[in-house]
């Protein structure tokens, strides 16, 4: 690098995004010089003195991070000035033999962004058990469930957590999808021409692990959409995740009083003495827009840039680092945050009933009974709950005994349908222990077993196919995982074969 001042070397570097990238570019400086070699491009021992001081090198990684790294523009002009340094330009100088940074760089953040995601992919799995879990030890924990934040009709916490694991699933089949996006390797591709050289670009693909090659050497280079991808998955991802956190922050409060947070996961105030803050949730819900910012820079950034390289494209890895890390940290808090929740069952089973949320039972009971059209009976009751909202259902409820209640809320049926279609229902086989069984919770709810209702059968049945779902979904992690680490060893194999041939010049 030229001598310039600070501020100039700053501006042109991204030294955070380089961190990140550096022990995929030792991975992809290995497979390259062993690709090298095993083409005749370089010799043996040349490949065997830049492999032994690349080891040297990752030895002393932190070090080489922190003290090394931020004299150079990039991480790979430093890995490859290093090098020269140590071993001289005639055999350091040939690393770079058929590559160029632009195709290096492309290599590189796809390596990292593998490994971050199939991190999320075990996180986000691990979130989903935590919740399909919850959900099997409350599956007869009423609550009310809401539209418009207000209380529609009787559920069970089963039910709703079971929804937010569902909405998970999806996002691990996203992030699958972005992965086969993601694992596809443009060395080789060089600056974006190729290159005369008679490199094998499947070899250096298969030794970084890489599902196949990014075959146009000029797309290869240019595209970012992998990052874009990713980032959109990660928007979505965490838009679910903001739903969940805000419902934790509504229900810590003292007007749900569902739950109460755990220790590590509620702060105090500093001059409320009794407050428990619930910050952990409010910054993942924060941190959703974060994360959405940094699609919208990514997107912003890649637009319209002509073909292929510019050096704008580096300006995107520092957003997709910074969605990574904060996607995969907030899923991880949620996590255990969920997983510690201390859940006021008794709270939540009184509130289910406030708000007349058996209204819709009652309606569709009437319908069932009597044989009159929905929307008649939805008058009817409609007209009934603004009396009964007027006179205070839950009072009323008080003063009497149930069976005076339900023969109380009869009459008030039969004047409401009376005036709105001239006939009593009770006239028409609409009886008090029909409407009693309507204004009970608990029935309400196991009434409702279509396929996916909160009925206990029907989540039952869900509990035992999202468990199944999960474990396939582990195993397809653990499958990519598994076949990143195999061409991990085969490479160190490789370069440590390579290596040897040092060992027996030196003697
Ligand atoms: N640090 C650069 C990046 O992230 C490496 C590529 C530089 N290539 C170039 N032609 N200037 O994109």
């Amino acid at each position: 690098m030229q001598k310039q001042n600070r501020t100039q070397e700053d501006y042109i570097m991204s030294l955070e995004a380089d961190r990140w990238l550096f022990h995929a570019d030792l991975l992809v400086d290995k497979a390259h010089v062993v690709m090298l070699k095993e083409r005749g491009i370089i010799k043996r021992d040349e490949a065997a003195a830049i492999l032994h001081c690349l080891t040297k090198i990752e030895e002393r990684s932190d070090d080489f991070i922190e003290h090394e790294l931020p004299s150079y523009e990039d991480v790979h002009t430093a890995l490859e000035s290093v090098l020269i340094k140590e071993i001289g330009e005639d055999k350091g100088g040939r690393m770079h033999t058929g590559r160029s940074r632009n195709d290096e760089v492309a290599t590189c953040i796809r390596i990292a962004l593998r490994n971050d995601l199939l991190e999320l992919m075990r996180k986000i799995n691990e979130l989903r058990e935590v919740l399909i879990e919850k959900a099997a030890e409350n599956v007869d924990t009423v609550m009310p469930g809401y539209t418009h934040l207000q209380h529609a009709q009787p559920t069970t916490l089963a039910h709703h957590y079971l929804a937010h694991a569902d909405a998970l699933a999806r996002d691990f089949l996203r992030l699958i999808r972005a992965y086969e996006c993601v694992n596809v390797c443009p060395l080789g591709a060089a600056a974006f021409a190729s290159t005369g050289f008679p490199l094998d670009r499947e070899r250096t693909a298969k030794l970084l692990g890489f599902d196949s090659v990014l075959e146009n050497s000029m797309d290869a280079v240019s595209t970012r959409d992998f990052i874009i991808e990713a980032v959109s998955c990660f928007s979505n991802l965490m838009t679910n995740l903001s739903r969940l956190a805000e419902e934790i922050i509504l229900w810590s409060t003292s007007e749900f009083d569902f739950i109460r947070l755990p220790e590590e996961y509620a702060t105090g105030s500093s001059i409320m003495p009794q407050k428990r803050n619930p910050d952990y949730a409010e910054l993942a819900r924060a941190r959703t827009g974060t994360v959405h910012g940094c699609l919208m820079s990514v997107l912003s950034i890649c637009k319209a840039l002509p073909y292929s390289y510019n050096r704008d494209l580096q300006e995107a890895t520092p957003h997709l680092l910074q969605a990574t890390k904060t996607t995969i940290a907030s899923v991880a808090v949620m996590k255990s945050m969920v997983e510690k929740l201390e859940l006021k069952k008794e709270e939540m089973e009184l509130k289910a009933k406030i708000g007349f949320t058996a209204a819709t039972e009652l309606a569709d009971t009437i319908v069932r009974e009597t044989g009159i059209s929905f929307r008649t009976a939805h008058k009817i009751v409609s007209s009934l709950a603004l009396v009964l909202a007027d006179e205070n259902l839950e009072a009323i409820k008080e003063q009497e005994s149930e069976k005076a209640f339900v023969a109380e809320i009869l009459q008030r049926i039969d004047e409401t349908a009376t005036h709105i279609m001239g006939k009593k229902l009770s006239e028409m086989k609409l009886t008090e222990k029909k409407v009693k069984e309507a204004l009970n919770i608990v029935s309400n709810i196991q009434k409702r077993n279509v396929k996916g209702g909160p009925a206990e059968k029907e989540v039952l049945r869900m509990l035992r196919a999202r468990r199944m779902d999960l474990e396939k979904d582990e195993k397809s992690q653990q499958v990519r995982e598994e076949r990143v680490k195999r061409s991990m060893g085969e490479l160190e194999r490789e370069v440590k074969k390579k290596k040897r041939v040092i060992k027996v010049i030196k003697k």
